[in-house]
């Protein structure tokens, strides 16, 4: 399966999640702006991260604006921040996705510290889950079915 990893970061956290998923899975990895929109049709996966500001989810827009090419494929929404997924700010900051779009995404809360010296955050172990289910949807029997429902669509 053809993945594309592409992050967001102002601080250096959600870039260095990225790169440590860079290194746990096969798969291409582009700050956000190094992609042009028809590249990202040859991925079968899209893995965005993005870090999380006063509410607003760095790529928010951009899963937005690229839903119509990505929604082809399989998305995968990491969000870092220092408020825990299950706070109501989150939940909320999460919810301003329109619906159509969380339904066909998979979305992943990571956590950070505020600033700088947060970088030390991105630790590996924190990065489990999302791997675990990397692997769940690149395994080639999911693959397979993936294949399979595309030429029933097409
Ligand atoms: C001004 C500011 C606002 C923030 N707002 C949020 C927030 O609303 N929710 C959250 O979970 N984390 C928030 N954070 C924490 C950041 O998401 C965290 O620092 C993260 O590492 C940022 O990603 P980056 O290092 O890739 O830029 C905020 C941090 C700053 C500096």
């Amino acid at each position: 399966m053809n993945t594309a990893i592409i992050y967001r970061s102002f601080f250096g956290t959600t870039k260095r999640y990225a790169e440590r998923l860079h290194e746990a899975i096969e798969a291409d990895i582009y700050r956000y702006n190094r992609i042009d929109e028809l590249s990202l049709l040859k991925y079968d996966l899209v893995i965005l991260c993005a870090g999380t500001y006063l509410g607003w989810i760095s790529l928010g827009g951009y899963l937005r604006k690229h839903w119509r090419i990505l929604e082809s494929g399989r998305v995968i929404l990491i969000v870092i921040g220092a408020v825990p997924a299950n706070d109501p700010w989150s939940v909320r900051c999460y919810e301003k996705i329109p619906d159509i779009i969380r339904e066909g995404i998979k979305y992943f809360k990571l956590p950070a510290k505020i600033g700088f010296r947060d970088a030390d955050k991105a630790v590996k172990e924190n990065l489990a889950p999302v791997i675990k289910y990397i692997k769940g949807v690149t395994s080639p029997k999911v693959a397979r079915l993936d294949k399979k429902k595309t030429k029933k669509r097409g």
